[in-house]
């Protein structure tokens, strides 16, 4: 575990991501009274700035729900500072090495932990993280971590190589691969969930499962970034990754302990029993304008290639090839610009064939990721009153009522509290990303290849591609409109 007098430095530190996301989560962390007053927290970047001035462009990002939190903004923002530097020169590296050997020897401190946060486009990666081995790694006098996130690759061959970069660097110890879906409240508590619910466990299998589907959806498009989007494609950008590895903490066999590897183990005989995909049998979409004009097509973007066939709505469906779940379809489906922004996994049981009621619901799990943390199961029961009708009704745990006073992290404060504490059980292992990219890489290729299916058009705020609910009726998920 990281001491106290961890020195934190977030690379990439004046761009996006670090200003929405590690800034703030670390913020968060420092509120919540997870991280000491004495962490020293160093951002490094390109662009000149001063302290203040990084100070400045943080504040805005940073969640304060009371008057208390307020006043913690500015002692939080004293702990930061800059440091100006290229990425491929050593200069910087150096300055940054000896700035925290002062502070270190300014406390008295005799090792140095050092955790690297790399906000940082792929390009650089290697470099940095080449450079920072290289000329801040503390060595044996203290610990040293580093985060990537993703896109670790672009396929199967391209991920290899990145890891092969970097192996000879970072150990796999020191290395912690973000994927943000794995900070999430809901995605931690599935191993809980199905683990420590006996019934659950009974039925968790394919005599009782019908089909699952994990969906994302979101309301808005690339506006902005159509051009990094491009090459892309809402494969990659989600499904590879957030929603594999929901899949996986859904799908796997229970773990023989907590451990990291213990976990992380299971997660990748998960991964190796799903069957090569069917690549003919996906729904690909592209959105078009809205219907009211107001919002732009995916083309209208400038950034984009007129004739772009990227992929910004898709749908798979897959099979895991074990006892439990041979023969239940696993859905996969994810999409931008659509009406709604949501993510959850709906797990759909089997019919009721008892014979005793008609025409009745399956019953149906659902498991709300976001927004509204929620878990509900539909349910039969008997309309209340004289008659003796059914209805299907809810089991229903919804976060926002019943724990109302607890405090749901942000993804990433969950995220850099394990690192900090050296656990690397909700971190990505190098062999999870071979196994996906291995099972995405034909699929990608095909969709970007000559014979590529055009994409069908749905309009911005729609619900998807019109042949959506053709598709999920043939691949095994029901429409329950009786409810
Ligand atoms: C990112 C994708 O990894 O996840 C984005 O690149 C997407 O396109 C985002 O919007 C979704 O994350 P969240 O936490 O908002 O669901």
């Amino acid at each position: 575990e990281f001491k106290e007098d961890t020195v934190i430095v977030v690379f990439g530190a004046s761009g996006d991501l670090a200003k929405k996301k590690t800034f703030p989560a670390l913020f968060g962390l420092y509120r919540e009274g997870f991280l000491s007053k004495s962490t020293k927290i160093i951002g490094y970047a390109r662009t000149k700035l001063t302290n203040e001035e990084l100070r400045e462009r943080l504040k805005p990002f940073f969640k304060t729900p009371t008057e208390e939190s307020k006043k913690l903004v500015d002692e939080f923002l004293k702990l930061c500072s800059y440091i100006s530097g290229q990425y491929d020169a050593p200069d910087g590296y150096q300055e940054l090495n000896s700035v925290i050997e002062k502070h270190d020897e300014s406390r008295g401190v005799s090792e140095s932990h050092r955790l690297f946060y790399l906000a940082l486009p792929p390009s650089v990666f290697t470099t940095v993280a080449a450079n920072l081995k290289k000329y801040a790694h503390p060595g044996k006098k203290g610990i040293a971590r580093i985060i990537i996130e993703k896109p670790f690759g672009h396929d199967l061959e391209s991920a290899q190589a990145l890891q092969k970069e970097l192996a000879p660097l970072w150990t796999e110890e020191e290395l912690y691969r973000i994927d943000h879906y794995l900070g999430k409240e809901m995605v931690k508590n599935l191993v809980p969930f199905r683990f420590a619910n006996n019934f659950l466990s009974a039925c968790w299998n394919n005599n009782f499962i019908r089909s699952i589907q994990i969906s994302f959806k979101e309301p808005f498009g690339t506006e902005g970034r159509g051009g990094y989007f491009d090459s892309i494609g809402i494969i990659r950008d989600v499904m590879q990754n957030h929603l594999f590895q929901v899949l996986t903490l859904l799908m796997m066999e229970r773990p023989v302990s907590f451990d990291a590897e213990a976990v992380r183990d299971e997660k990748v005989h998960l991964l190796k029993s799903i069957k090569p995909f069917d690549k003919k049998n996906v729904l690909v979409g592209q959105y078009t304008k809205s219907e009211d004009g107001t919002k732009p097509g995916y083309l209208d973007d400038e950034t984009v290639d007129p004739k772009s066939k990227c992929v910004t709505f898709a749908c798979l469906t897959l099979e895991v090839d074990n006892e439990r779940w041979q023969g239940v379809p696993v859905i996969l489906r994810a999409g931008k610009a659509l009406n709604d922004g949501k993510v959850e996994i709906r797990v759909q049981f089997r019919e009721n064939s008892n014979g005793m009621f008609k025409d009745i619901n399956r019953n149906e799990l659902v498991i709300r990721v976001q927004p509204d943390e929620a878990m509900y199961m539909k349910m039969n029961t008997k309309v209340p009153g004289i008659n003796t009708g059914i209805a299907v009704t809810e089991l229903d745990l919804s976060y926002k009522s019943r724990y109302s006073h607890f405090y749901i992290p942000e993804a990433y404060e969950s995220l850099i509290r394990d690192c900090l504490r050296g656990d690397h059980s909700n971190f990505v292992r190098d062999d999870e990303l071979d196994i996906s990219w291995a099972l995405f890489t034909p699929l990608l290729n095909y969709l970007e290849g000559p014979d590529a299916p055009t994409p069908e058009p749905y309009a911005y705020g729609s619900r998807g591609p019109a042949g959506l609910r053709e598709y999920l009726t043939k691949n095994g998920y029901v429409y329950q409109d009786r409810s």
